[in-house]
């Protein structure tokens, strides 16, 4: 069966979907194990998610990746991940990195534990267990699968909690053009004359006090390290979707990796607004941007259960290029 360490693997599921005449009918699924409870587990399969109660898997094991991204890859767009989402109090721990941030988001106040740490494992989380308790902050790993495994289960054995599981996905540029998402909408939004298709995608160097208080309603506030996590990027455009002088949608990009990585982050879309094919343009200018300043892929990080940010990037192109976790140490 299959176990905590199996999460971000590939597997196969036999699974019983009926009984005929007294015997069980079986069905197998093939995916990335993105999630293990004592009930459930969940698979992303190239059709989608799927959820198979554990009551119901007759056989499951680990199958070898295919077109599993290398280790230096995943390293390199973790790093290249790092750059455009840069925590302003910065360790190192051999390869390691240490990143603080006022709290500010899991990502910027977490360790990244790729690398060599230059001390055996155990040594390795006791000092970033110190260093976090010398910022005051609740210490934190965010371990990018299959590469961090063995440090996962160094943290299972002390008891570490875990947060749902983020997925990394990628794409080459450029994205699918938006077929006439301007067209496809215009008029169809509830009560918005003209409908959204008119609103104009602006890229700014900057972030505006709106496009900020976005954020802030986002993440959960925004203390003076955010401003540096947001803006400390050397490519960074900040996009802004006004309509009737009202900001109703937001995005971010950045290049990073040497310039090859195009990240998107933040994008988000007033309620009153979705579905309106605002996301999609919002991308789409950003990756125009990315392009232009010489990216050739783009990647962003999404909550595996967020099925509506999931269910747009799938359509843009995206796919899952590796999976992390974000562990959290027991309180005291
Ligand atoms: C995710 C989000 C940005 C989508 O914005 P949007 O402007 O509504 O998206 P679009 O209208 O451009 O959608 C394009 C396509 O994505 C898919 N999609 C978007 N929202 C979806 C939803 N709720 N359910 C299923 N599919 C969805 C659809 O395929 C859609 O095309 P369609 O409307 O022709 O079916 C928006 O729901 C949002 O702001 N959510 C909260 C913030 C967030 O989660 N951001 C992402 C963080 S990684």
């Amino acid at each position: 069966m299959l176990r905590q360490q199996d999460v971000g693997h590939r597997i196969v599921v036999r699974r019983i979907v009926g009984i005929r005449e007294g015997r069980p009918l079986f069905s197998d699924a093939l995916g990335e194990l993105v999630e293990l409870s004592e009930t459930h587990l969940t698979l992303a399969t190239a059709q989608g998610q799927l959820r198979v109660p554990v009551a119901q898997v007759h056989r499951a094991k680990r199958v070898p990746p295919t077109r599993r991204p290398t280790a230096a890859a995943v390293v390199a767009l973790e790093r290249a991940a790092d750059e455009a989402w840069p925590a302003p109090t910065r360790g190192r721990l051999g390869d390691w990195l240490l990143r603080s941030a006022d709290g500010w988001t899991g990502r910027a106040n977490s360790a990244l534990p790729i690398g060599d740490p230059d001390r055996p494992l155990p040594a390795a989380v006791d000092a970033v267990e110190r260093w976090y308790a010398e910022q005051g902050q609740p210490p934190m790993i965010n371990m990018p699968l299959p590469l961090a495994a063995p440090v996962g289960a160094e943290l299972d054995a002390r008891g570490w909690g875990v947060r749902p599981p983020t997925l990394v996905q990628t794409t080459p540029l450029p994205v699918a053009e938006p077929a006439d998402a301007a067209g496809e909408h215009a008029g169809t939004a509830g009560g918005q004359a003209g409908g959204w298709g008119s609103a104009v995608v602006e890229l700014a160097t900057a972030p505006s006090e709106e496009w900020l208080a976005i954020a802030a309603g986002r993440k959960g506030g925004l203390p003076e390290a955010a401003r540096h996590v947001l803006t400390a990027v050397d490519q960074v455009r900040f996009a802004h979707v006004y309509a009737d002088g009202t900001l109703v949608a937001v995005g971010r990009g950045t290049v990073t990796g040497q310039g090859r990585w195009l990240g998107l982050s933040l994008i988000e879309v007033l309620p009153v607004a979705r579905r309106q094919g605002l996301a999609r343009r919002v991308i789409h200018e950003l990756a125009v941007w990315g392009v232009s300043s010489g990216a050739t892929h783009a990647f962003l990080q999404v909550e595996q259960r967020n099925t509506a940010a999931v269910a747009l990037y799938q359509r843009l192109g995206f796919t899952t290029h590796h999976t992390y976790l974000t562990r959290v140490a027991p309180v005291g």
